[in-house]
């Protein structure tokens, strides 16, 4: 009998090599090095930072998160200590040899490469070009659902920096292939899909928006269905690798993505709800599944969906 050890579940996303395909999702636990340590601790295979700006931000009011059903709704609005700040924090992560993938956003071109020359200079060993968080009206809007922009962001990052340079992708646009190609032909080595769906939640005692923004981004189980659609969408037709995100929170879930087409996962909202354990849970669960169904190697499941 195969014993775990003799299972690989390293994978490489874009040049960027994890001892397994979990990360933890952007804005959750990765605003300081001391937490994004836990995630990694508990069983992460690289850990991603809060999406972080040029300059510190407050972000919105409260209240920013409701729980709704099936996850919650955020709009938190882009909190963060900015870029300066950060890059120390990145600079103790890989003191511990800890890969990590700082998620940026900026409000320009210029901005996005500004951001990226500092964090990488802090260490990262890979970004996440945040276009497509939702709940920052006017600054961006422009990048989230615009594929020519897209494409003129990701290029300009990628000749500033040498470093793997992952998009995340917003399903809020009515083809989420076009902004997959057009990060592709920007130069991207890898797709994050995706970010959260916009939504809005009523207080009927107040008769009124529950979030102070109005309008925040749906997370969680309710997420995963079209997360996994647009997974399905992109790896049908992009060449690069797809990291999966939205609603995972059991290694089912993680198969799922797997199965689909992603090449890792990213564990946002399960965090909230299960802790870190999460991470090892899921991990053994992969595992478990690997070896009960005679695999050696987590990659080789990957896009199996596409095959049946
Ligand atoms: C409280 C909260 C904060 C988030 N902050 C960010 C962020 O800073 N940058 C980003 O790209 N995505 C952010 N997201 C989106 C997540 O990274 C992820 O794409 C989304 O939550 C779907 O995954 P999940 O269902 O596993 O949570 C945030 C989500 C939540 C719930």
């Amino acid at each position: 009998m195969r014993t775990m050890s003799q299972l690989n579940l390293a994978v490489e996303i874009g040049g960027l090599k994890l001892r397994n395909p979990l990360m933890n999702a952007a804005g959750i636990l990765g605003l300081s090095a001391n937490l994004l340590k836990r995630v990694y601790e508990g069983g992460a295979g690289g850990v991603v930072t809060k999406s972080i700006g040029l300059h510190p931000r407050r972000g919105h009011s409260n209240p920013t998160l409701v729980v709704v059903e099936g996850g919650v709704l955020n709009s938190m609005g882009l909190p963060n200590p900015g870029a300066t700040y950060f890059a120390n924090e990145v600079k103790k992560l890989k003191g511990m040899g800890i890969p990590v993938i700082a998620s940026i956003f900026g409000s320009s071109r210029e901005e996005f490469v500004e951001v990226a020359r500092i964090l990488a200079e802090g260490g990262a060993d890979a970004l996440e070009l945040n276009y497509s968080c939702p709940t920052v009206g006017g600054e961006r809007c422009l990048l989230d659902a615009d594929p020519e922009n897209i494409e003129r962001v990701t290029s300009a990052v990628k000749d500033a920096v040498d470093l793997p340079i992952f998009v995340k992708l917003s399903p809020n646009v009515g083809d989420i292939l076009e902004c997959a190609w057009a990060s592709e032909r920007g130069g991207a080595d890898a797709i994050t899909a995706v970010n959260t769906l916009k939504g809005l939640a009523i207080d009927v005692e107040l008769r009124r928006p529950i979030l102070s923004n109005i309008v925040g981004g749906l997370s969680g189980p309710a997420l995963k269905p079209v997360a996994l659609r647009c997974v399905w969408e992109i790896t049908e037709e992009v060449e690069i690798p797809v990291i999966g995100c939205g609603g995972i929170s059991t290694w089912r879930d993680a198969v799922e993505f797997l199965l689909c087409g992603a090449n890792a996962v990213q564990i946002g909202t399960a965090i909230m709800y299960r802790g870190l354990e999460v991470f090892g849970e899921i991990l053994e669960g992969v595992k478990g599944y690997l070896e009960g169904n005679g695999f050696r190697d987590v990659n080789e499941i990957v896009g199996l969906a596409h095959k049946a």
